[in-house]
């Protein structure tokens, strides 16, 4: 069965708390928690306050996305606001091993990124030094976006690579994930699902975590 990890990009800001321990409730292992800067992508969301005001709410795994351009200066913000995994994008730091480091030395999980243009090949150098892998199945920016189905590939190619060396990283996609779509994934070894408008454009969040589990028990 994979993991669920709830988007709060598509929760209620105005009841935020709720919208948390709801999902908390219901059996969410993670909290997927999107920080967008404006220039990596065109959005803007949250900051490290925002993770800090969090933290003391709920004892979920806070898995925090950077879709930010040289997140190297922002990680250390993000360590001490409470994260308990954090991710950075290959393709928003030219020191990718460098950014990893800052977080593993901070006592954090890390989380490689790649986009759906970008090949597998680009993070192998890194793979040995990661607790997580995020494959994004659509183009980082917004919630609620349709499914690329041809990123499965590289969660199978993925998949292989652990089983070669041995490795233990989760491998975690994000966007565009339903109770239809998780299942391919998780048969190509996708072990945790982030799914923000799918969960929280319901009005039954619980029920739509327990859909995604179901489809993959
Ligand atoms: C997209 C974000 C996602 C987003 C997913 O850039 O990284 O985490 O919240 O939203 P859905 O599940 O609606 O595609
Ligand atoms: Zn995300």
């Amino acid at each position: 069965m994979i993991k669920v990890a709830p988007s709060i990009l598509s929760a209620d800001y105005v009841n935020l708390q709720k919208d948390i321990e709801k999902v908390d409730q219901g059996g969410a292992e993670y909290l997927h928690i999107d920080i967008m800067d404006g220039s990596f992508v065109p959005s803007i969301s949250f900051g490290p306050g925002f993770v800090k005001a969090i933290r003391p709410i709920t004892k979920m795994v806070l898995d925090v996305h950077l879709m930010v351009q040289n997140p190297e200066h922002i990680i250390p913000a993000f360590i001490d606001a409470g994260a308990d995994i954090i991710g950075v994008q290959v393709e928003a730091t030219q020191h990718i091993h460098r950014a990893l480091q800052i977080i593993k030395n901070g006592g954090v999980k890390a989380e490689v990124v790649i986009n759906p243009g970008t090949p597998v090949e680009m993070i192998k150098p890194v793979l040995h030094m990661v607790d997580q892998v995020l494959v994004m199945t659509v183009n980082p920016g917004f919630g609620g976006q349709k499914f690329l189905p041809e990123t499965v590939e590289k969660i199978a190619e993925l998949n292989q690579l652990k089983k070669d060396h041995g490795y233990d990283f989760d491998i975690e996609i994000d966007g565009g994930v339903n109770d239809q779509t998780v299942v391919d994934c998780y048969k190509a070894g996708a072990t945790v699902a982030v799914a923000g408008s799918y969960v929280y454009g319901a009005d039954d969040p619980v029920a739509r975590i327990n859909a995604i589990k179901n489809a993959t028990k």
